[in-house]
């Protein structure tokens, strides 16, 4: 097993009917009366939500913040940076899905630094947030983990691009999960949310065999259960039984755990970043269009853990090469039973210049040798992308 360090100090307050709580779990982390609620494109106000949260909120001074939007954009976040410097505002609490908590940790991070925050995604040398201002977050989408991981990413669309930040300074103090948030879902996000976790844990698990057994038995707990899960879940989105599942698999998925003593790989993330920032391809199917490619173009690598997921997550049995194979096969059919088309053609017709496009983004930042065993090369990045056109 690898070393590792993990801590992870976000607090999850778990279940239905437990926003009673949350005026106090504020005021754990803040003493004063300023408070910012920062969110979407306004689901949560037509769901009720909004009013909700309000009411519990009647001891602070509550400042609004709409229109962080879907892959959150950096110069929306600047004006949410300006309010709360104006405002004198000290707790801020995100109600959204990842895009909004995403926002609201590099809005954290942007209020106590002086100089261009640009240039903190650009991981520009010395460039780095140091101080944040507190945050807590209530979910409304069980997908990406970010309610419980110290990870953002932003995008600034008049340069295509979306780059990754974080670091401790970046868990939330604390995150409301509810499950019945997912009744008001449309069936679209629930499918991605579904993708994305399912992602989340092959990108730390597809890699090759390790020591660390309890993880490769944790990984494939929460395969099964997504897998398990996913029909009823997309049918019945108000079955709290199905909804509970797939809010707390996204949140074991990315939250910390799966990553301790074994080699990851986050190489679909990357390439499928880079999708969304060009075409603006939701995220989970920017992973279900690039994972398969890059299992076929990197399988030598992935031969053993290909052919252990085959066998105890899909139940496939026979020759090892060939259960590697189908396993490739049947990832992809899932994520198409869930309504998720898998090639770049399904979703844009201008693609023709996207694979010289992200070898050269892939060259200019020297993002040579990723995967986990750092060695994905600029031509398999090519081929990856060319084969899922
Ligand atoms: O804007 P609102 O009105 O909230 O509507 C949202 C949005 O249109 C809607 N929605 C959310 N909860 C809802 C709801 N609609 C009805 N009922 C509800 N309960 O869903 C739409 C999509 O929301 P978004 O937050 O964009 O989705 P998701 O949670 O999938 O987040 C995607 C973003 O997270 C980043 C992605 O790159 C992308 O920018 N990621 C963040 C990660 C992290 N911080 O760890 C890891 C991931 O790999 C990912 O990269
Ligand atoms: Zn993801």
């Amino acid at each position: 097993m690898l070393n590792f360090e993990v801590q992870n100090p976000t607090q999850i307050i778990f279940g239905s009917n437990q926003l009673e709580k949350l005026s106090s779990y504020i005021k754990k982390f803040y003493s004063g009366s300023k408070i910012l609620i920062a969110y979407g494109s306004g689901s949560i106000e037509s769901s009720g939500l909004m009013d909700s949260i309000e009411k519990k909120l009647l001891d602070f001074e509550v400042f609004k913040f709409k229109g962080i939007e879907a892959n959150p954009e950096f110069s929306t976040l600047l004006k949410a940076v300006e309010l709360i410097r104006k405002k004198n505002i000290g707790f801020i609490l995100a109600v959204g899905g990842g895009s909004v908590i995403d926002g609201v940790k590099f809005i954290s991070g942007a209020i106590h630094y002086k100089n261009d925050p640009w240039d903190v995604l650009l991981r520009k040398e010395g460039c780095v947030f140091t101080e944040v201002v507190p945050f807590g977050t209530i979910l409304t989408l069980p997908a990406t983990g970010s309610e419980a991981n110290s990870g953002a990413v932003i995008s600034r669309s008049e340069l295509k691009e979306k780059r990754t930040m974080g670091g401790p300074l970046f868990f939330p103090t604390f995150s409301f999960l509810d499950p019945t948030v997912v009744s008001t879902l449309p069936k679209r996000q629930i499918a991605n949310g579904i993708v994305d976790a399912f992602m989340h844990t092959l990108e730390q698990y597809l890699t090759y065999p390790t020591d660390n057994l309890l993880q490769e038995r944790e990984a494939e707990g929460i395969l099964s259960t997504l897998i398990e899960i996913s029909d009823e879940v997309i049918r019945n989105p108000t079955s709290y039984k199905f909804a509970a599942n797939l809010m707390w698999c996204a949140n074991h998925a990315l939250n910390g755990n799966l990553r301790c003593g074994v080699p990851t790989d986050w190489a679909t993330h990357m390439i499928g970043h880079e999708l969304t920032a060009i075409f603006g391809i939701d995220h989970a199917r920017t992973l279900a269009i690039i994972a398969p490619r890059l299992y076929e173009v990197k399988f030598e690598n992935k031969k053993e853990k290909l052919t252990q997921y085959g066998k105890r997550v899909w139940n496939l049995t026979g020759d090892d090469l060939a259960i590697a194979k189908e396993a490739i096969v049947k990832t992809e059919n899932f994520f198409q039973s869930l309504g998720i088309e898998t090639k770049i053609s399904n979703y844009t017709k201008d693609s023709g210049h996207i694979v010289a496009e992200i070898r050269k983004r892939f060259e200019e930042r020297g993002w040579e040798n990723t995967g986990e065993r750092q060695d994905l090369t600029y031509n398999e990045i090519e081929q990856i992308v060319k084969n899922a056109l």
